[in-house]
């Protein structure tokens, strides 16, 4: 890796570049740094120690079911009559999402840390049903905060959580709102790990949790080589805090010639219609007030993407002009659900449906048909299904 790798990831503060144009950090109130301070370390130790890599990797076979398949959607491919469309089924992970290989990786990282309890935070609630899950399979009562907003509109995971022994504390709000307060608790219970769901807040969760879901990447580069006998030429991601798709993408960061887009839903699109800001431990591109002083954003269908900021790596990668952002209405996700559903047979979950829109209406119909676009397809539909059919249901009448 040389040093003007986009690998080599931040600097041992958590920015990502250089100067003003750095971004990341650890913008947190003194309270909160022994824990930070901590964590970076156990995680730089952690991903050294060979063992707890073979962990990892053990529980991501047998317990997650990785890999993935890397699907060739031909159907959709043949109905839109462009480029070769593949799916990295993220979706049939145990669980059903991208988010268990990260509450895998920072479950086994607080073990081994000595730590007894856990803390998390959710929009979709898909990361606390995967957090639970291997907080149950590790014997670790774990809490999980959600704003009540979100609690309203996705149920199925909360109800998984806690069958599997997981407690629910409501706040007022979304995401944000339980971001912040899942941080409070952590900052005042040595004995918590904060199990964050995507690559945001604060040094060094932007780097650990982008680490955590590479693994998305690596089996996207070897199985797209046995299959296809090369790399995708496009991969296409959604970008709520921007785990899966930083997963998706990290491995090719040093490969131009690989196209990369992340999605945001429309009315939360941090990285096209935000500013500069420094809000939740970090120095990324938020939707804001002129003053800086609220975040701004509508509601988006996908809870997963309704998020006014964005993980730091992805600000960075904007700037750098190494990666495209672009962003997709509720209509254009529902579309894209309906044909996927009726071309594949497969249910997705609202969010990759941003990324899957950006393909069907803007990418792969002008492309050659020997030209790859693989879309992270990141989580499944069920938690979605009273949203589509309220909204669409009478489409399938
Ligand atoms: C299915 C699904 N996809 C995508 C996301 C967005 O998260 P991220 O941008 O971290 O991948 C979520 C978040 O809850 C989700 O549940």
């Amino acid at each position: 890796m040389t040093k003007n790798s986009l690998k080599t990831g931040p600097d041992e503060l958590g920015y990502y570049g250089e100067g003003d144009a750095a971004m990341g950090g650890m913008a947190v109130g003194e309270t909160l740094m022994p824990a930070l301070h901590e964590l970076s370390k156990g995680f730089e130790d952690a991903i050294k120690d060979k063992e707890f890599l073979d962990e990892y990797a053990y529980y991501c076979k047998h317990y997650i079911g990785r890999p993935s398949p890397l699907y060739y959607a031909e159907n959709l491919t043949k109905k839109l009559g462009g480029a070769k469309i593949l799916f990295k089924q993220e979706h049939l992970n145990h669980t059903g999402s991208h988010k268990i290989n990260n509450s895998l990786f920072q479950v086994l990282l607080a073990k081994r840390m000595g730590k007894t309890h856990l803390i998390c935070e959710f929009g979709a609630g898909q990361h606390f049903s995967a957090t639970a899950a291997v907080a149950a399979k590790f014997n670790m009562p774990l809490i999980g905060v959600m704003g009540d907003i979100d609690i309203k509109r996705v149920n199925q995971n909360i109800i998984k959580a806690k069958h599997y022994g997981a407690k629910l504390e409501a706040v007022p709000g979304t995401l944000k709102e339980a971001i912040t307060s899942a941080i409070k608790i952590w900052s005042s219970n040595p004995e918590y790990a904060y199990i964050c769901g995507s690559a945001v807040s604060s040094a060094p969760f932007p780097k650990l949790v982008a680490f955590a879901q590479s693994i998305i990447g690596k089996e996207i580069r070897e199985q797209s080589m046995e299959q296809e006998g090369k790399i995708p030429d496009m991969i296409v991601g959604c970008v709520g805090g921007g785990s899966n798709f930083a997963g998706a993408i990290y491995e090719f960061l040093d490969e131009p010639n690989v196209k990369k887009i992340g999605v945001e839903a429309a009315e939360t699109a941090a990285l096209t219609n935000g500013t500069l800001g420094i809000m939740q431990g970090m120095k990324t591109y938020m939707l804001q007030t002129e003053d800086g002083a609220k975040s701004l954003g509508g509601m988006s269908l996908g809870a997963g993407i309704t998020y006014f900021s964005v993980g730091p790596m992805h600000s960075y990668l904007k700037d750098q002009k190494a990666v495209s952002y672009s962003s997709a209405t509720d209509q254009e996700m529902l579309d894209a659900y309906k044909m996927i559903a009726q071309t594949e047979g497969i249910c997705s979950a609202l969010e990759p449906m941003a990324g899957a829109a950006e393909i069907i209406f803007r990418q792969a119909k002008d492309k050659p048909k020997d030209y790859i676009i693989c879309l992270s397809l990141c989580g499944r539909g069920e938690k979605d299904l009273d949203t589509i059919q309220e909204h669409i249901g009478k489409d399938f009448e």
